[in-house]
């Protein structure tokens, strides 16, 4: 998670944000939505965090196009306090954090053109929108992203920002939580991501790994392919408290000079669900060096 653009563009306030302008989204914008809104919504039903779906609902996402933040917000604002924000791309550290901690969650307003469908750098609004928003309907989950804000301006001071982006990383963007009949996804990078709701629950190439705040916080990630290795929560009531409560100072400290773990790494220490063969990742690259 970098958040991070040199130079704030000169349309934008200066918290960043810019208008959506729904009325300038083209047909065919709203057309790759739906064709994008149908595709995960086929398929997710059974793989996804329960909540996640009731996000769908009580948002009213199903309707056609791009949804309008002004109308979104109403609905929002209502289920749990949040809004979602305009920004022109990726927005500094400090500036993402202050609107978590103010229960604002900034999201591109662009989207995909046919050829990024399967492959973005830069996350839009199907990423940012359908990923990310219906879980702050939920009430756990939206205390938990603003935790995690407030969270991070302490982390700043305390020269410790990719420690915290690990466990953003590993939860709101590419976490697992166990459901009552096995697995289920929940992190946006995942449930936005028509291959990698697929690979991150049946492919037996990634680890799944039961979740430790400790852990995760030294864990390398890939930014540019499927997760070799994915953490397990049990709840999001469970992930909450066991943020909320503890203070991350002293586990800063404590990892100071802790070895980062491999992507790929199994511990002795980790609970594991799913050893990984990471046959997937091996085809993928040529290793340099031992895997990790
Ligand atoms: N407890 C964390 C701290 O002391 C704040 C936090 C809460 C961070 C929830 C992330 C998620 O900094
Ligand atoms: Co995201």
């Amino acid at each position: 998670m970098t958040h991070y653009s040199a130079v704030k563009p000169p349309q934008a306030a200066d918290d960043w944000t810019i208008p959506q302008e729904w009325d300038r989204y083209g047909a065919d914008e709203h057309a790759m939505w739906d064709h994008l809104f149908e595709r995960q919504t086929r398929m997710l039903p059974g793989r996804v965090a329960p909540a996640f779906l009731e996000g769908l609902d009580i948002l009213r996402l199903s309707k056609p196009g791009i949804p309008d933040f002004t109308e979104l917000n109403i609905r929002l604002m209502d289920a749990t306090g949040w809004q979602v924000v305009a920004v022109p791309g990726l927005v500094p550290d400090a500036v993402f954090f202050d609107h978590l901690a103010n229960r604002r969650f900034v999201a591109g307003r662009f989207i995909r053109t046919p050829e990024q469908i399967d492959y973005l750098e830069e996350p839009d609004i199907f990423h940012d929108v359908f990923g990310h928003v219906p879980l702050l309907a939920n009430p756990v989950f939206a205390d938990y992203m603003q935790a995690y804000g407030r969270g991070g301006r302490r982390a700043g001071e305390l020269g410790a920002i990719a420690r915290l982006a690990r466990l953003y990383w590993y939860t709101v963007e590419f976490g697992l939580i166990r459901g009552a009949d096995g697995l289920q996804i929940y992190g946006a990078g995942i449930v936005s991501s028509f291959s990698e709701s697929i690979f991150a629950l049946d492919d037996p190439s990634p680890n799944r790994i039961a979740f430790d705040l400790g852990r995760v916080m030294r864990t390398l990630y890939r930014i540019d392919d499927f997760q070799q290795t994915y953490f397990v929560i049990d709840s999001f009531e469970d992930l909450l408290h066991q943020t909320i409560e503890s203070d991350f100072a002293p586990l800063y400290r404590s990892l100071q000079g802790a070895p980062d773990i491999g992507p790929a790494a199994v511990l002795d220490s980790d609970r594991v669900d799913h050893r990984g063969t990471q046959h997937y990742a091996h085809s993928r690259t040529v290793p340099t060096k031992a895997p990790a």
